[in-house]
């Protein structure tokens, strides 16, 4: 439920202006008070009436409206809500707010508020990928801003890609983390999951039995106490998490990749079983069969993205946490595996066949840090990763 939160809505001129009138029906059927903001070019796609009638309240249109700022002048405005919600942000908007630029009522009130943001962008997809939108995208997050949408599928300019406005309850969803009060609210949190696979040929490839589930477990605990979660994950068999930026990778190249193009984080865990090597020159065609000769496969190691991230000079977050598989002297490998790799806690745990954990549903974990280990019961993956999820909340300092 939303009782008696304030949403401020600032409604951008996009053709997905006109799902905003559903988002504000659906805020205000969970208790939400919404009051509307209206762009110039907005009105071309929703009318002030149609807004202001379906919020109960009057919508808020230009900046240089006297009547309103002798009323509630912009600045008491911006800051009189619980969460600003952009809806949808056009790339014009969103590129205003990266720079503070504050040349219309609405990109004023964002760049006057203290209250936290959340910016549903819709656009065109080359719009979308354009690297200046992208760039503002990276801005915006860094400056604290979350992320709902957009969503991949077509679109009203007849493309198809990522560019279509979330959905107005996934975005009711995001409003409803973003005004919880949970301990890791505005905190941005990164966990990269599941195996990689490591192509052969373009058939076959080389992967691991893990899972997912502890990765996605882990996304799923932070996102309930309030986190932005980033999941970078492997073809895994879990469930993806609710609530995520999603990235899906396939290689351990590609998951470095991901994982260095969102370091912005306060927080990185990292829960992935990245496969050591991959096939150094894997083959374009499907290697066949020859009659008396069995195929080489030679090998080249993959980057160690968890040393990489934690041996950072600039730029490293604050905190970094390795996951240590081990079949034996567990607690001693995983020991100077943190060491070694740079990382501020390692979360050790027993992979030997007969504890059954890769792949079930238990896990049986030590955490080690410099203050030294701490074994934990063995527990269902849920409960380690609530676990987990609370002192790294403690951790923090929320
Ligand atoms: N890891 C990583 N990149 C790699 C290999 C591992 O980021 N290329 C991370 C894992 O996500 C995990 C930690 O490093 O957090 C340890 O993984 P593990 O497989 O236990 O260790 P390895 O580095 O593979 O060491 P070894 O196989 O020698 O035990």
């Amino acid at each position: 439920m939303l009782t008696n939160k304030r949403i401020l809505l600032i409604i951008s001129g996009g053709i997905a202006a006109y799902k905003s009138l559903d988002l504000i029906r659906r805020l205000r059927e969970r208790g939400a008070q919404v009051t509307p903001v209206l762009t110039r070019s907005a009105e071309e796609f929703v009318t002030p009436l149609s807004v202001s009638s379906l919020a109960g309240s009057q919508v808020y249109r230009d900046l240089f409206d006297l009547t309103d700022e002798a009323d509630m002048g912009h600045i008491q405005l911006s800051r009189s809500a619980d969460l600003i919600v952009v809806a949808p942000a056009t790339a014009d908007l969103m590129a205003k707010m990266a720079h503070g630029m504050a040349n219309d009522l609405a990109s004023t009130l964002l760049l006057a508020t203290d209250t936290p943001v959340l910016v549903a962008p819709a656009m065109n997809v080359r719009m979308w990928d354009h690297p200046a939108t992208q760039r503002n995208l990276a801005q915006l997050k860094g400056d604290g801003i979350s992320f709902v949408g957009p969503n991949e599928g077509d679109m009203a300019c007849g493309e198809f890609g990522p560019g279509r406005m979330a959905e107005p309850m996934e975005i009711v969803e995001a409003v409803q983390r973003a005004t919880s009060a949970g301990p890791l609210v505005g905190r941005r949190i990164l966990v990269t999951s599941g195996p990689t696979h490591e192509p052969i040929d373009p058939v076959r490839y080389i992967a691991n039995r893990s899972s997912g589930a502890q990765g996605s477990a882990i996304a799923d605990a932070l996102v309930k106490l309030g986190a932005d979660v980033v999941f970078v994950t492997g073809p895994a068999d879990a469930a993806r998490p609710e609530g995520v930026e999603l990235i899906e990778v396939e290689t351990a190249q590609e998951m470095l990749t991901a994982v260095q193009e969102n370091l912005a984080v306060d927080a990185a865990i990292f829960c992935a079983a990245v496969a050591d090597w991959r096939v150094a020159s894997a083959s374009d065609r499907k290697i066949k069969k020859t009659k008396g000769g069995l195929p080489v496969l030679e090998f080249a190691e993959n980057p160690d993205i968890l040393a990489t991230v934690s041996q950072m000079p600039t730029g490293r977050p604050p905190l970094v946490v390795g996951f240590a598989a081990e079949t034996d002297d567990v607690i001693e490998n995983a020991t100077a595996k943190r060491i070694r790799k740079g990382c501020d806690w390692i979360v050790a745990n027993d992979v030997s066949p007969a504890t059954g954990i890769m792949g079930g549903s238990e896990n049986a974990v030590t955490l080690i840090s410099n203050e030294g280990s701490e074994a934990w019961p063995r527990m269902g993956k849920t409960e380690v990763a609530e676990k987990l999820a609370a002192r790294l909340a403690d951790a923090l300092g929320a």
